[in-house]
């Protein structure tokens, strides 16, 4: 974004000049809010419209991927154990795989990890990968 503001930044992080014109770095006002979901029922924190599989990359967490997020594999299909209603409605592109991959099982409570995009509303979304693992 273009501005006049000499204290803006073509990055986005504040800046200002001191009186030697030397630039310095102003911490941002707020920290960022995460957003906390549980995979597989552990708690995983993700940073604000980070998608459920690069959060799960980000923090280290275990979560198939073939197509890298793209949405096309399929590998990434979780359960939505808790938050359903939170979530927006799936594309027409995910609904067509998620019925393809269920084969007669009910795919309506399945999702892409990948097409879900964390928002405040969702903090605590349960998910469970897909096959479930059976609870011990
Ligand atoms: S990672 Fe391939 S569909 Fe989500």
């Amino acid at each position: 974004m273009l501005t006049d503001d000499p204290s803006a930044s073509p990055c986005g992080t504040p800046h200002s000049t001191g009186s030697d014109g030397s630039a310095t770095i102003q911490p941002f006002a707020e920290p960022l809010a995460m957003v906390e979901f549980f995979l597989n029922g552990a708690a995983v924190s993700a940073l604000p419209d980070e998608s459920v599989l690069a959060a799960c990359q980000r923090s280290g967490v275990a979560l198939a991927t073939v197509c890298k997020g793209r949405g096309i594999c399929g590998a990434c299909r979780v359960s939505v154990e808790a938050g359903l209603d939170a979530l927006p409605e799936p594309s027409t592109n995910e609904i067509r795989l998620l019925g393809y991959l269920a084969r007669g099982e009910d795919a309506r409570t399945h999702r892409l990890a990948c097409q879900i995009i964390l928002t405040e509303p969702l903090s605590g979304l349960r998910l469970n990968a897909y096959p479930v693992a059976p609870k011990s």
